[in-house]
């Protein structure tokens, strides 16, 4: 058992390829929400809508308490964004912003693909990112500068050099107008280059990590939140890759679209889905 910063850890119970304080708080609070996730799952719990098709659960409310309680023991003077009941900022010196179930529509449905994402931030800028998946029980992680990895193991993405070697994510926003009819209008160009797929699995944290460890060529979405993206962010950078809005413009830690690729179709996917892209976006 491992002692920082008043918390007290079990370390032999997770992969812990790297040694930073905040990305082991970031793993145990991981594993707490992580549970209420399993004991939640497949079970008859109360789903609410934020709309018709924009669900949240008790599991979300009560994984994302979970994670602020072990952040707030080991770190009881940071900024806490949050999907769904902390609001503060991101430009605080230290901020963690986390998504307690990324992917509430595939959980809702005994869909066995979503994960917990949580970002530590350093004015502003994600230095420690955990994506974790309860399901399969594995892990994405990153430390600025010190690699990405999942579970024990460092990772790096694809090196695919044309659309017609690539598999490409995608996402739909809660949206049911322009941005959704542009995604698709950007798919059919994207089919139209020959590639060999496109897949939508409907947990963005872990599609972001799925570009880092080189299963898709690149990933899209006309729209997500800091908690959708930050800790994934992180960790396509240390794996390699590249990742901004889907413009081409740095992420900011605000409601964006946005494009990550291994760096070598950056601009060619880009290219491809900016004039789908709505005014708005
Ligand atoms: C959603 C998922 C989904 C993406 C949506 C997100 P949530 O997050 O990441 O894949 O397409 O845009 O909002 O609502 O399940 O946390
Ligand atoms: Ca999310
Ligand atoms: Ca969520």
């Amino acid at each position: 058992m491992a002692i920082r910063n008043g918390f007290c850890y079990h370390a032999a119970m997770i992969p812990q390829p790297l040694d930073t304080p905040e990305i082991q708080v970031a793993q145990q609070a991981a594993v707490a929400a992580g549970k209420v996730l399993q004991r939640y799952f497949g079970t008859d719990f109360q789903i609410r809508g934020k709309q018709s098709y924009n669900l949240v659960s008790d599991a979300d409310l009560e994984a994302e308490r979970a994670i602020v309680a072990v952040i707030r023991t080991a770190f009881p003077d940071h900024a806490i964004l949050s999907e769904e009941e902390y609001t503060q900022t991101v430009l605080a010196e230290h901020t963690w912003v986390i998504d307690p179930l990324d992917g509430t529509n595939n959980f809702a449905h005994q869909i066995p693909q979503f994960g917990v994402s949580i970002a530590y931030l350093h004015h502003g800028s994600p230095t420690a990112g955990v994506v974790y998946d309860p399901m399969r029980d594995e892990w994405y992680l990153a430390a600025r500068g010190q690699g990405a990895f999942h579970n024990e193991s460092p990772i790096g993405v694809a090196n695919h050099e044309r659309l017609d070697q690539t598999m490409v994510g995608v996402g739909f926003y809660y949206d049911r107008g322009a941005m959704m009819e542009g995604t698709l209008l950007a798919i059919r160009d994207l089919f139209r280059q020959n590639i060999h797929g496109i897949r939508r699995f409907g947990a963005a944290s872990i599609d972001l990590c799925w570009v880092a460890d080189g299963k898709f060529g690149a990933f899209f979405e006309f729209e997500l939140s800091p908690w959708d993206y930050a800790a994934a962010m992180l960790v396509v950078q240390e794996a390699g890759g590249q990742i901004s809005t889907c413009r081409g413009e740095p992420l900011r830690m605000v409601r964006s679209s946005v494009l990550a690729s291994n760096g070598k179709l950056h601009s060619i996917v880009r290219q491809t889905i900016e004039p789908h892209l709505p005014a708005s976006c």
